[in-house]
């Protein structure tokens, strides 16, 4: 059942590029146009929502943070991010105009589930995006976007976490459309563009090797660092996650911009910091300000390990070792980001002898609070 693989972690990397494409499927009219009406929210819904709050639990949380970019930038409906476990107890203010996404990929989570019924209280709309039919977050939701990953049975999140990704991309771009927002790009192109993703998930998972060679070598380090910024920042979060629950390792995922405000005195002879950067073609501002993040940390004798899209030169002088990318829209860049960086986690903890489908501790839902 495991095809071939050794592991559950490895083959669910490996469908990745199915599984975000039958995320995408159906979902994407004739007229290039998104069609999302299986999700019970209506158009007047939508147009009147004053406020998006995104409420998840662990990698869950992460697509959530990276939701927030593109609802605000595509939507333009300001948007926050908030853990489950912490939304509940901190009297959110909630009304009629707020929708609440919750992300779960198995849909059990109890601190999501809680978040669900206080939200509903308070009156709030709830849309759920969830990987498991039928499961209760969804049974208790308002509205509900199904991501396609199939089964995910490693505790490890991974290709749920990608079709998270794409379904906060879906609605961020279904919000744009039903509200007549209109940003640089036509919706159309975007849809074109998240439609190629799968072909480009598949171009990094067959240049793994080296990534693999990398972690095997780093095993027996204690501490790994991840730096990143605008969603290169939650996939810094979600790379550090994946290195914890499966490597036993303390690894920490950091803003870049943060660096100098405390976390730079970390930075230790050897100490490996995975930086990822973003695309110098979306903000060049952004890819400068990390590219001189590199540079700081690596003449404090860091070992830098660097995340860039191909034909970016300009890390180049400055990175120990170099993942390439493809090139894609900056928004998109979690969906091939992320790979490398559960590569690198399931290889390096497999390095150490440890079992990455059922890690120490961890259980695949957490049902209890
Ligand atoms: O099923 P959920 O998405 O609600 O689960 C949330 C977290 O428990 C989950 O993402 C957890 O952090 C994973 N083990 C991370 O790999």
């Amino acid at each position: 059942e495991k095809g071939g693989y050794d592991h559950f972690m490895l083959k669910e990397i490996a469908e990745q590029p199915r599984a975000v494409a039958d995320t995408l499927l159906g979902r994407i009219g004739s007229d290039g146009l998104l069609t999302l009406d299986e999700m019970r929210l209506s158009d007047q819904e939508l147009r009147d929502v004053s406020k998006i709050i995104v409420v998840a639990c662990g990698t869950s949380y992460h697509a959530g943070l990276i939701a927030k970019y593109a609802i605000e930038h595509w939507a333009r409906v300001p948007c926050e991010v908030e853990l489950a476990s912490e939304f509940r107890y901190r009297d959110p203010i909630l009304n009629r105009d707020t929708l609440v996404i919750v992300i779960s990929q198995s849909g059990e989570t109890m601190d999501t589930l809680m978040a669900v019924r206080h939200a509903r209280e308070q009156r709030s709309r709830v849309l759920a995006i969830c990987n498991v039919n039928g499961s209760t977050i969804p049974r208790e939701s308002d509205a509900v976007l199904y991501t396609h990953a199939g089964p995910e049975i490693a505790v490890a999140s991974t290709k749920a976490f990608l079709t998270q990704l794409v379904a906060c991309y879906l609605v961020a771009l279904y919000i744009a459309q039903v509200r007549g927002v209109k940003f640089g790009d036509e919706i159309t192109q975007i849809l074109d563009r998240l439609a190629g993703m799968p072909a480009k998930v598949e171009e990094v998972l067959a240049t793994m090797e080296p990534v693999r060679a990398l972690a095997r070598s780093l095993a027996d380090e204690r501490c790994v660092l991840f730096l990143g910024r605008h969603v290169g920042f939650p996939v810094a979060l979600e790379g550090a996650l994946k290195l914890k629950e499966l490597a036993y390792m303390h690894a920490e995922g950091f803003a870049a911009g943060e660096l100098k405000h405390g976390p730079i005195a970390l930075i230790d002879r050897g100490l490996p910091v995975v930086v990822v950067v973003p695309s110098p073609s979306g903000q060049r501002v952004i890819h400068d300000k990390i590219v001189s993040n590199i540079q700081e940390i690596r003449a404090r004798g860091a070992r830098t390990i660097v995340i860039a899209e191909e034909g970016d030169t300009a890390v180049e002088p400055y990175a120990d070792t170099l993942i390439r990318v493809p090139a894609v829209e900056t928004l998109l860049q979690p969906l091939v980001a992320a790979v490398p960086l559960q590569v690198f986690a399931c290889e390096l903890a497999t390095a150490k002898g440890h079992d990455v489908d059922q890690p120490r501790n961890l259980a695949k839902s957490v049902t209890v609070e």
